[in-house]
């Protein structure tokens, strides 16, 4: 008897809940023909040109990079990375002209935390894998951002590390991967060039005391360096192009 009274009263609570998705039915399609008919029969058309793959939006993600968005908890990125990603305080790193393979990879790795940083594990939790990918491919649309080093006392060892690597140590050349140019080759090497001094500094003390777990070759490379190679080299970096 229990049994049966309560599964009639499941039976009534879906038939409430079904007469209320069709009133909700109703009101919502209601407002939307009336309002935007046109964008409405114009968007299947547009799907349909790219079947089968992801959409890139850049708009969306020129928008979210932008504005963020309140409904979802979404910060506005400009407010640290600056104006089309050209970042002008060295805390925060410039994106603009980055490559977009790298940049969606370093937003997954933030979100998973395989790259502990707190303030962006926060950022990337907000983000789906599209707006992820909107937002680089956005970036890597924008002019890049060059730099100067700021040590004269420096280059010379920054740019022998650069270039050539330490043999006696085993460290390869940075060019090899990151190209002569610091353009690096894009969707496996970021670019490097013109980005500040500080961030790269910080970036291979954190692959070498293990805080940026995202790249065992960075690791491997990172841990042969002593902190006067790293800020020596992070400074040539700053200005090359
Ligand atoms: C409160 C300041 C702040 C905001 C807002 C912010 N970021 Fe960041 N971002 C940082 C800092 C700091 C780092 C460096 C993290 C580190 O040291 O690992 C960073 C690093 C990054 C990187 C890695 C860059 C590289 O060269 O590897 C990407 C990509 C990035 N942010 C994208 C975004 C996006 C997309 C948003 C908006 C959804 C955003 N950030 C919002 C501060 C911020
Ligand atoms: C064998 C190829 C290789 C070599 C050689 C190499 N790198 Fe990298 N480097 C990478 C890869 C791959 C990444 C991206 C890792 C990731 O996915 O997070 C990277 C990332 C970096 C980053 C972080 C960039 C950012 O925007 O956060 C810095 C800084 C860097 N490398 C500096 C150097 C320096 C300095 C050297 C030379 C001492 C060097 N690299 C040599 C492959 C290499």
């Amino acid at each position: 008897m229990r049994q049966t009274s309560q599964i009639s009263k499941l039976t009534s609570l879906r038939a409430g809940f079904a007469v209320l998705s069709i009133f909700a039915l109703i009101g919502v399609s209601g407002t939307v023909f009336a309002a935007d008919a046109a964008p409405m029969a114009a968007a299947p058309e547009a799907k349909a040109e790219v079947p089968g793959k992801p959409k890139i939006d850049l708009a969306a993600g020129e928008a979210l990079y932008s504005n963020g968005d309140a409904t979802r908890g979404v910060t506005a990125c400009i407010t640290c990375h600056g104006p089309k990603g050209q970042s002008a305080i060295a805390t925060w790193p410039k994106l603009s002209a980055q490559h977009a393979a790298y940049l969606t990879k370093q937003l997954k790795n933030f979100k998973e935390g395989t790259r502990a940083n707190p303030i962006m594990m926060g950022m990337a939790a907000t983000l789906t894998q599209q707006d992820m990918q909107n937002i680089s491919a956005f970036l890597a649309k924008q002019p890049i951002s060059q730099g100067v080093a700021q040590d004269k006392a420096t280059i010379a060892l920054g740019q022998s590390i650069y270039r050539g690597g330490i043999a006696a140590k085993g460290v390869p050349a940075c060019a090899a991967c990151h190209s002569p140019t610091g353009a690096g080759i894009p969707a496996q090497y970021p670019l490097l060039g013109g980005q500040w001094a500080e961030y790269s500094n910080a970036q291979l003390l954190a692959f070498r005391e293990g805080v940026r777990t995202n790249s065992s070759q960075m690791t491997t490379i990172a841990s042969k360096l002593s902190d006067k190679e790293m800020k020596a080299v992070a400074d040539y970096i700053a200005g090359l192009h």
